[in-house]
């Protein structure tokens, strides 16, 4: 008898994939759905990438590990002006994807992780496949939702110490997903002092940092204090996400990380594919037509997700405002005794019947290792036609309720779920 390893035992399919999975079935069998639940962004690979691709098709060796050294001098130098010249303080690393640099930042670096509720699906489940705990932090609520309190972060250090666990790395996301929000530059700083001065290594997840609304880059790595590595990548800001091209800056200030990651790469993925190592320099060579399709998806991706957070509001439920990347979290608990009086408890329980009974897929709380009893979902603005709408921005159209209701008539279809929803459980 074959029997599975312990680790893998409780490991489900990540839950944004596995909504995707379902939506995918059921408008195959020509059902409907207005999908909320997956993060991808909708617009096309420009065509300068296109081309750059095809060009490369022949490179068929393998690269050094961490990746071609020309590629990677070329992000540095990309990422000079965003981060700073503690650029220079960092080696650059190429992955399939950001995930892998997560999952091989927490594989090398010893002890337990800190992490915020919510965070991201896939923190928590690679810590538990890597046989660490995982120490949850609280985040705060009202007028500021969501942001990590200095003084609570240090308070569960402690606490954790005290019960025998090993707090030595946390990560950060901002702009955060699921709740689309991002924490003050004093707040990020006062965080990172603490960090520094319980030794705890931060690993700052900078995926969305060009997808910020108000196109500041900002990264925790720009404090110059502490120990900090930054994931990041193509899949977010040029919607690149089947590429599978990540980036990690990893700091020189820890002996022997960077070795031990390029150890870590050499027993499992070896290399990133050449061709599209050599294809995504050209995505970092700050090329006029690059950079503008960048901040073009990030105005859309700002309007459709505002018109989700205002059409939202309008139906009475609290909604932080996204600052970044492509998601709402919307806290539907002042409609709590409705919802019960039609055995709606949970944000799981929402998600489902959202899904049965109204054909719109979204996540629940529970997959961002948040609390159970939160009735908080995460909505993806993404359903809609980025090609049509890039092209009709770019052809100076105005980015207003019309262009929404024109690109993307799904998001209103959405609005008008939820009304008829909240209408439903209220009577
Ligand atoms: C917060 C966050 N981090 C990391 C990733 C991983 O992105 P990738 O592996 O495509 O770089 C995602 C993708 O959904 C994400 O939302």
């Amino acid at each position: 008898m074959i029997s599975l390893s312990r680790k893998v035992k409780e490991l489900v399919h990540s839950p944004t994939l596995e909504v995707n999975n379902q939506v995918a079935e059921r408008r195959a069998k020509g059902e409907p759905v207005l999908h909320m639940g997956f993060g991808e962004s909708p617009f096309p690979v420009p065509e300068r990438l296109q081309k750059s691709l095809a060009t490369a098709a022949h490179r068929k060796d393998y690269t050094a590990a961490a990746g071609v050294p020309e590629v990677r001098e070329t992000v540095r130098e990309y990422y000079r002006p965003l981060v700073g010249d503690v650029v220079d303080d960092m080696d650059v690393l190429i992955a399939p994807g950001s995930k892998l640099i997560l999952y091989a930042l927490q594989a090398v670096i010893e002890g337990d992780l800190l992490l915020a509720i919510p965070s991201w699906v896939s923190y928590g489940p690679q810590a538990k496949l890597l046989g660490t705990e995982v120490i949850r932090v609280p985040t705060t609520s009202g007028a500021e939702d969501y942001q990590i309190d200095p003084q609570i972060l240090r308070e569960c250090i402690k606490d954790a110490r005290s019960k025998g666990l090993n707090p030595a790395k946390i990560i950060l996301n901002f702009p955060n997903n699921p709740t689309g929000l991002r924490m003050g530059h004093d707040n990020l700083e006062a965080l990172i002092k603490v960090c520094d001065e319980e030794s705890i290594f931060v690993i700052s997840d900078e995926i969305y940092g060009q997808v910020a609304f108000d196109e500041e880059y900002f990264s925790m790595a720009s404090f110059g204090v502490g120990s900090v590595a930054i994931s990041t990548g193509l899949s977010k800001h040029l919607s690149l996400g089947g590429w599978r091209f990540g980036v990690g800056f990893i700091p020189k200030n820890v002996p022997g990380l960077f070795e031990a990651l390029c150890s870590f790469i050499s027993e499992t993925w070896s290399c990133v594919s050449t061709p599209i190592q050599i294809a995504a320099q050209d995505a970092y060579r700050k090329f006029p037509d690059i950079e503008a399709h960048i901040a073009d998806c990030t105005r859309i991706h700002q309007l459709m997700n505002t018109y989700i957070c205002e059409g939202l509001r309008g139906l009475g439920v609290h909604c932080p405002e996204p600052t970044g990347a492509f998601y709402n979290y919307p806290d539907f608990e002042a409609f709590r005794t409705d919802f019960a009086r039609h055995n709606i408890m949970t944000s799981q329980d929402l998600c489902e019947v959202l899904m049965s009974e109204y054909h719109l897929a979204s996540l629940s709380e529970a997959g961002f290792d948040g609390l159970a009893t939160r009735l908080t979902l995460r909505l993806s603005g993404v359903d809609y036609d980025g090609a049509a709408a890039l092209e009709a921005y770019q052809g100076g159209e105005a980015l207003n309720e019309g262009f929404v209701h024109k690109y993307a008539p799904n998001l209103k279809l959405q609005i008008e779920t939820f009304q008829m929803l909240l209408a439903k459980v209220k009577n």
